[in-house]
């Protein structure tokens, strides 16, 4: 089903029956046992939306996943079992946390891809508290669409103090008029392009719209994290009238400040947001992706119930920051990356895989669009070259600059980098993120300290594009 003006409309006129916020599954259970806890990938049956169920794959028998909830500091172990149909390959990333390279879920980088039938044991500790996700590295493009991801919350050991905390994971699907997926994975046109859209956009695995969504009390505080899964969609957030507050990206403390209007939530970023509820009984507020067309993700219902307090609480709503190491910007060696290609420009080559390429043979022969400083690579090839060789402990600013028509969410393995400029302008809160838009023909400065060992992603989260050329890898040594 495509979403259209009419649905829209009618579903802001709809009056507020009861919100229903789909719940997901959780996993914590393994602290009180010491077992490791299990994700299984397999095929799973579910409605998206009323009506036939789709067919997908998921973690645990649903889409998204458990989410997984740990504590800072504890030692993370989940065994991860491949049961997906045809043979295929998987593994699992874990989108943001600072693991040790070999449990980074790299197919060819890190390991090698867990075959059906088998299972890998990833065991890392938890340095960072946040709000992270999981998701296979392998055909990405292909696994993460079909509904293999989920979040991974690691709690802070000092939290904020909040009434109610929520997990919002949207993500979209694109669906045949019968329910079952379009099975266009990674096709050659999405890949140069805007990437792989859906149609059926989802909060938790329910498609969205004014019934999605919550009821507060007045006054109630609530700590809301948002993750978007999709493979290519940006989502422009808006919340009608309501002031949240942004208090972390990407997992990520940041000084609390009010969202900015059209913030954009890129494939694979991450949010978290506190928000006071007005004492405004019975007053609805529509959270929308303004981006196309305008689409109602959820509604964010007052309740006519006496207010929980008459003032918001007093307490302090900024996250303790995680340690990161402070990168040393007057020693910090320099570094640019040119981002060309794409279905409106050309692509500039120089490498395909690590050989030499004629620039006429990179889209019809290589089926790739994008270059990163005149290198592109299929997918995990094992020919790798990487981008950048970095020792231990450097500190590094590197410059973004995209000369192509498209926005690129750029998102660094490993590390978290501090983001200095955006289009040569400094950015109000230099705030730490993995995952960074970089808009069309514009730049993104960001520094960091290489400080964990290995080899290390670099691409686009427009998982089209990565599988298109835009993805490489960093080393420190
Ligand atoms: Cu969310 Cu390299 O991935
Ligand atoms: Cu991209």
């Amino acid at each position: 089903m495509t979403i259209s003006r009419r649905d829209i409309l009618k579903a802001a006129g709809a009056g507020l029956a009861p919100l229903t916020l789909s719940a997901l599954p959780s996993l914590q259970a393994w602290a009180a046992t010491g077992n490791p806890l299990q994700l299984r990938a397999g095929p799973v049956r579910q409605s998206l939306r009323p009506g036939a169920a789709t067919s997908l794959w998921g973690f645990n028998g649903s889409v998204p996943g458990p989410v997984l909830r740990m504590k800072k500091g504890d030692t993370a172990r989940i065994l991860v079992s491949n049961a997906l149909p045809n043979d295929q390959g998987t593994t699992v990333h874990w989108h943001g946390m600072r693991v040790p390279n070999a449990m980074d879920g790299v197919p060819q980088v890190t390991q090698d891809p867990i075959p059906t039938g088998a299972s890998f044991a990833y065991e890392f500790p938890l340095v960072d508290s946040g709000t992270f996700w999981y998701h296979p590295h392998q055909h990405s493009f292909e696994q993460v669409a079909r509904g293999l991801y989920g979040a991974f919350i690691v709690d802070e050991d000092q939290p904020i103090t909040v009434d109610r905390e929520e997990v919002w994971v949207l993500g979209d699907f694109k669906l045949q008029p019968n329910g079952q997926q379009v099975n266009d994975f990674g096709g050659a046109p999405t890949l140069g392009g805007g990437g792989r859209l859906g149609n059926v956009v989802t909060l938790n695995g329910k498609q969205v719209g004014a019934k999605q969504g919550l009821e507060l009390r007045g006054g109630e505080r609530l700590r809301l994290r948002l993750l978007n899964t999709a493979t290519a969609r940006i989502l422009k957030l808006d919340f009608g009238g309501l002031q949240p507050m942004a208090v972390a990206f990407d997992g990520q403390a940041v000084t609390p400040h009010p969202l900015p209007a059209g913030y954009l939530l890129g494939p694979g970023m991450r949010l978290d947001l506190v928000i006071d509820a007005p004492d405004a009984p019975g007053q609805q507020f529509a959270v929308s992706d303004t981006r196309d067309l305008g689409l109602r993700l959820a509604t964010i219902a007052i309740s006519r119930k006496a207010a929980l307090r008459n003032k918001a609480l007093a307490d302090a709503i900024a996250l303790r920051p995680n340690e990161l190491a402070e990168p040393d910007l007057n020693k910090a060696s320099q570094h640019f990356i040119v981002f060309e290609g794409g279905v409106l420009g050309k692509p500039a080559i120089g490498l395909v895989d690590g050989k030499p390429s004629p620039v006429a043979d990179i889209m019809k022969k290589h089926n790739l669009y994008w270059t990163m400083n005149y290198q592109a690579e299929h997918e995990h090839s094992l020919m790798h070259t990487p981008l950048f060789n970095f020792r231990r402990g450097e500190s590094v600013v590197l410059k973004m600059v995209n000369e192509t028509e498209f926005e690129h969410p750029m998102h660094l393995h490993g590390h978290f980098f501090r983001v200095l400029k955006i289009n040569d302008r400094a950015t109000p809160h230099r705030e730490w993120r993995d995952t960074v838009m970089v808009s069309p023909k514009g730049s993104v400065d960001v520094a960091f300290v290489a400080d964990n060992l290995g080899e290390w992603m670099f691409h686009c989260h427009i998982l089209e594009h990565a599988a298109g050329g835009m993805m490489g890898t960093v080393v420190v040594e």
